[in-house]
């Protein structure tokens, strides 16, 4: 897709819960010099936090509950009735905890993104805090990517890393990584929205 350097990107957000990474890319999104806008956001959880993120910045937000769907085709699809509708350039994944069809995914070619609290390919899934201490690893991190059909999978935009202390505990080192997502999340929508601005 090439899309005109005057027109700002329609930037979707996809999130399950708090939403920290969708407030931090909104801020970013808000810049000036940062030519996108926060089109809409997507939640599959109708208790999730975010909700009330949208609500404070007047960006609309659909919620899609999944467990009223029978089938993951059928609540992908409804994903993607909405991200079409609005027009949607890219779609980001911010704490987006629900696995997507390979349809879906490869009908948005290189426009959608994740954020994975790891060093992929590392600790792939869950529980990625309380693995890397188990496994005695002195860093850790996170990674910005572009999303495949395969599940934490995708060419890597930005990885953050951070050290892991002796006396860390999975909280501490959440909050140590969290900290860096926010700020790998807005370089790598630099990153891509220069890459779109170029193609
Ligand atoms: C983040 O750590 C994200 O990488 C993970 O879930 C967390 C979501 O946090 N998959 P938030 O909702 O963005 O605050």
């Amino acid at each position: 897709m090439s899309v005109e350097k005057s027109r700002p990107i329609r930037i979707a957000i996809l999130f399950s819960g708090r939403g920290s990474n969708m407030q931090t890319l909104a801020n970013h999104i808000a810049q000036p010099e940062v030519n996108a806008e926060f089109t809409v956001a997507i939640t599959n959880r109708p208790q999730a936090g975010g909700i009330d993120i949208c609500k404070q910045l007047g960006v609309a937000c659909h919620i899609i509950d999944h467990e009223t769907f029978d089938a993951r085709a059928a609540f992908d699809a409804a994903l993607d009735d909405i991200l079409r509708a609005a027009k949607v350039d890219l779609i980001c994944c911010a704490g987006f905890m629900r696995l997507l069809t390979a349809d879906f995914v490869n009908g948005w070619p290189d426009r959608l993104l994740n954020i994975h609290p790891s060093l992929l390919p590392k600790y792939k899934g869950l529980h990625t805090h309380k693995r890397a201490l188990e496994a005695g690893d002195k860093e850790h991190g996170c990674t910005v990517h572009y999303m495949r059909p395969e599940m934490d999978d995708g060419p890597i935009i930005v990885q953050k890393k951070v050290p892991v202390r002796d006396d860390d505990t999975p909280d501490s080192l959440t909050q140590r990584v969290i900290e860096q997502e926010h700020i790998a999340y807005a370089e790598a929508l630099d990153v891509v929205l220069k890459k779109m601005a170029d193609t």
